[in-house]
């Protein structure tokens, strides 16, 4: 018999003689051919119903690595009640057990996290718009799928970081930088591009704090998958807080990257690459922030804390809990509750940054049982703005400014000289004859306050309502440096390093 002949015959034994597999090896059932982690509990009830269809390869805790057929994928995915994390692929055998094994890269981190910077908080809070995330959810579900295969997808990154670039002219900054990441080599290969903007810290620009979210999208139909709460919302809270920081002048101690990742949906790959590229290379980040989900309210409290051991961080995570608790708490008039819940495995683009040692937190829209039960958006055609509850971005309001408080706090307002080129905003500010002479060119917003520190940071003259020009006299003050601090009706704040000879 011919070799063709008898590989035909043993595929039509086992497409039509279902017993005839319980004589077959495992291996032997063509239909396996996904590998992959998921949770234990979900492994065995299908080994339970559908013997034929799955394969557990090991365990580990409440995980499984197995190998699976198409079916055994739909079957999950009724399990699960439709919506609802699946698995995480992985190329072979070998990957999908190492996966679950969760070989943490050890690193050796003694960040210390604190709040201390109340007054930036507050000016970013006011100037964070509603709005603006509404526009950009509406915006990026216009691409009619963001799936990572499709052409519109790269067009998303592409015009992304176009619109990242637009924020860092508009507010005169130099020390930034937006950049598309290739994926085309990686392991798990993709034609599309993630998005990282970089704001690089004035004093401590090795430490790196990070936001990040997924800007590919899924659903049963690749063409049309809007994705507006999965995970548009997230990218849109990431980009208007970052928008906020700026517009208030904030200049970080420490770096600050804003990611937008390729390919989530598919088996984290885009954030898999990055974050190996960085642990690999001993890249110094103190924080991952992963904003996936957060325009659909479905429980009583606001924000939910991911809290799976095996990939989040808990000190991360208690950090953003006194977050919400010193600028949120019950009696402030901007109260946010919060609770925890967990997804079972690494169900986001945080798994990788855990993986290499990283600490991560992850604030979810709802507790993981009332996201099964209500988000019925969840990976369909119907994931638009439109479709949650309010029809707005108001659950993701609440996820914005988190973000923000995180931003600030982790990355640390910088006090150096080193901050954006002051000329850029349209004011002269510089010392002659003994004084400090300021005017404004474009006379776009008139000067609230005007502080001058010595080079030790004590402050040695403030004064408020300065108009938009005049001059300081400075001849009581000995020669040396000075800083200029000014915070501009319009909220911009500025300084300046002067020299008085
Ligand atoms: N946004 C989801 C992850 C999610 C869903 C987190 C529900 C918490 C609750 C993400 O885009 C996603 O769909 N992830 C996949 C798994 C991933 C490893 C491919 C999933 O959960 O099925
Ligand atoms: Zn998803």
């Amino acid at each position: 018999m011919k070799k063709n002949t008898l590989i035909a015959m043993l595929l039509i034994a086992t497409l039509f003689n279902i017993n005839a597999q319980d004589n077959l090896t495992v291996s032997q059932r063509l239909n396996l051919t996904i590998y992959g982690n998921m949770s234990l509990e979900d492994a065995e009830t299908i080994k339970e119903s559908h013997p034929n269809e799955i394969e557990i390869l090991a365990t580990s805790n409440d995980e499984a690595a197995v190998h699976i057929s198409e079916e055994a994928t739909h079957i999950l995915h009724e399990l699960r009640g439709t919506h609802g994390p699946g698995y995480l692929k992985a190329s072979n055998a070998v990957e999908a057990i190492k996966q679950i094994r969760h070989t943490r890269t050890e690193r050796k981190q003694q960040m210390n996290f604190t709040i201390t910077e109340g007054e930036s908080v507050s000016n970013a809070l006011a100037v964070l718009s509603q709005s603006n995330i509404e526009n950009q959810i509406i915006e990026l579900q216009n691409y009619g799928t963001r799936y990572h295969t499709m052409p519109a997808a790269q067009m998303a990154a592409v015009d992304l970081k176009a619109k990242w670039e637009a924020m860092a002219t508009t507010y005169n900054r130099d020390d930034i930088s937006v950049r598309l990441v290739d994926h085309s080599n990686a392991t798990d290969s993709t034609p599309m591009n993630s998005v990282i903007m970089t704001i690089t810290g004035a004093e401590l620009p090795d430490e790196f704090v990070i936001i990040g979210g997924h800007l590919d999208s899924t659903s049963g139909q690749l063409s049309n998958a809007p994705g507006g709460d999965d995970d548009a919302s997230g990218i849109s809270v990431i980009t208007e807080a970052t928008r906020a920081l700026l517009e208030i002048g904030f200049v970080p101690k420490r770096t600050i990257e804003v990611m937008a990742y390729a390919a989530e949906e598919v088996g984290l790959w885009g954030s898999k690459d990055i974050a190996n590229q960085y642990g690999s290379n001993n890249v110094n980040v103190v924080a991952v922030g992963q904003f996936d989900m957060s325009n659909f309210k479905s429980s009583p409290k606001d924000v939910y804390f991911i809290n799976d051991s095996n990939a989040i961080d808990p000190t991360l995570t208690d950090f953003f809990k006194s977050l919400l608790d010193t600028y949120h708490g019950p009696s402030s008039n901007d109260a946010i509750t919060y609770g925890t819940t967990a997804c079972g495995y690494g169900c986001s683009d945080h798994r990788f940054w855990f993986e290499n040692g990283y600490k991560t937190a992850f604030p979810f829209e709802s507790s993981f049982q009332d996201f099964q039960n209500n988000n019925w958006i969840y990976h369909s055609t119907s994931d638009r703005m439109e479709n949650v509850p309010g029809a707005d971005a108001s659950h993701s309001f609440k996820f914005a400014k988190l973000a923000v408080e995180y931003l600030i706090e982790v990355s640390k307002k910088s006090s150096s000289l080193s901050t954006p080129d002051f000329s850029k905003e349209g004011y002269e500010l510089y010392v002659i004859d003994n004084s400090l002479k300021y005017e404004s060119q474009s006379f776009s917003s008139p000067i609230k306050s005007l502080k001058i520190f010595d080079i030790t940071g004590k402050r040695i003259y403030k004064e408020k309502e300065l108009g938009n020009a005049g001059r300081i006299s400075l001849s009581r003050f000995s020669k040396g440096v000075y800083v200029v601090s000014i915070v501009l009706e319009n909220k911009k704040q500025l300084s300046k390093k002067v020299v008085l000879k």
